[in-house]
């Protein structure tokens, strides 16, 4: 494993990316993004990427004709690039069986609502049609579910009378661009203890 080195993987505008590698430059996480992956060419994350110098990959997910080829391909990269651990930020598919059982335990994903409350797509549209005064947003490990691995960090966000899809998704970022960095920074400390579905934080 290449100690504390990071693979992000994205599909679009990256700002989770951006606070990632912010907290990497500042020393507040101890590691370094090694790699961006992106399965959608033009994703803004590239940019962000690039501007940062780190290197990327573009795997345009239409140009494979089946799911377990794209899956083929991002494995043999992700074993290649042997990282201590994957964020999925922004990334818009699931990760399959083949390389959750090569990197078990060191997927990461953030989720804009309190798991297990509104999991998959539009979790803030999902919240606010539901009528919830509070939601937020979820770091957790990545299973095989949907959303439903080992819940890491979590924090919670007032829901405004007014609120649409667009404001309550701005405050909820906020948080995201904090818990974020957190749990990797707690990741790469080795301070995640899982114990059944549970996550202790060491002291
Ligand atoms: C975030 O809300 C994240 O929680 C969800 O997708 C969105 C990605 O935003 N998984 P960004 O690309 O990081 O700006």
């Amino acid at each position: 494993m290449n100690e504390n080195t990071i693979v992000v993987l994205v599909s679009g505008r990256g700002t989770n990316l951006q606070a990632l590698i912010d907290a990497t430059q500042s020393g507040y996480i101890p590691g370094r993004i090694s790699l961006v992956i992106s399965d959608t060419p033009g994703a803004y994350a590239l940019v962000r990427a690039q501007k940062a110098s780190i290197p990327t990959v573009v795997l345009d997910y239409h140009s494979f004709s089946e799911k377990k080829e794209y899956e083929s391909k991002l494995l043999e990269i992700l074993e290649k690039e042997h990282p201590a651990v994957i964020c999925l930020a922004g990334y818009m598919r699931i990760i399959g069986k083949m390389i959750l059982t090569r990197f078990p335990q060191q997927i990461l994903n953030i989720h804009p609502s309190l798991l297990p409350a509104f999991p998959g797509l539009d979790a803030q549209k999902q919240a606010l049609e539901y009528g919830v005064k509070i939601s937020g947003c979820t770091v957790h490990f990545v299973n095989e579910g949907m959303d439903t691995g080992p819940i890491i960090l979590q924090a919670a966000v007032a829901v405004k009378d007014f609120d649409t899809v667009e404001t309550l998704s701005e405050s909820i970022l906020q948080y995201e661009h904090k818990i974020y960095p957190e749990a990797v920074k707690l990741f790469l400390e080795q301070k995640l203890q899982i114990i059944g579905r549970t996550v202790k934080i060491k002291e």
